[in-house]
């Protein structure tokens, strides 16, 4: 493991947070079939892990946004790289996120598809990181908290780097 890196939330809690999301999802969605809609590429592992504990007929899609520039910071320009497949109109919708921050990327994805007229939007996220927020973001179902700056691990990356790590880590 690499020194510059402090576990933060250990394998095991996130496996209880998703767990605990799953359960809220089942249970508001009960005899519905939602699409969620991952926001890639960080929440690749946080959207596998949440259908399999969710034991629940769900239908799944994908979603792209770069912001220009590299490095922690978003630069705010925002464009969507990789739309959804299919049509979302009627649909019950459900965007899964790895972490919130300054919420410039929600803004614009959360606008695109309320166009398309979806039945229903709601948005989960494994991290919120209010400190940083630039633009109201209503987030309905929850992981963690976090105060720190910048995070890695668990699909989440550091210019590619740490996805595979299984506990979120505070870089330092
Ligand atoms: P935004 O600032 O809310 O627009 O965040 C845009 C994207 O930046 C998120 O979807 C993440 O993929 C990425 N990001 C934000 N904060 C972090 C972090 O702490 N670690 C890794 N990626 C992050």
């Amino acid at each position: 493991m690499e020194s510059h890196l402090k576990q933060l939330f250990p394998a095991e809690e996130i496996h209880l947070a998703v767990h605990r999301l799953a359960a809220e999802i089942r249970r508001d969605y009960a005899g519905k079939t939602p699409l969620l809609i991952g926001i890639l590429k960080g929440s690749f592992i946080f959207l596998a892990d949440l259908i399999k504990a969710l034991k629940a007929p769900v239908e799944i899609d994908f979603i792209r946004a770069a912001s220009y520039g590299s490095g922690t910071a978003s630069s705010g320009n925002i464009r969507i790289t990789k739309d959804i497949d299919a049509g979302i109109e009627n649909r019950d919708i459900i965007v899964v996120e790895d972490i919130v921050d300054t919420g410039l990327t929600l803004n614009v994805i959360l606008k695109h598809l309320t166009a398309r007229n979806p039945a229903s939007l709601k948005l989960c996220a494994l991290v919120d990181k209010p400190h940083r927020r630039q633009l109201p973001i209503k987030i309905d179902y929850l992981g963690f908290h976090a105060k720190e700056n910048f995070l890695v691990g668990y699909g989440l990356d550091y210019n590619e780097k740490y996805r595979y790590l299984p506990g979120l880590y505070v870089m330092e």
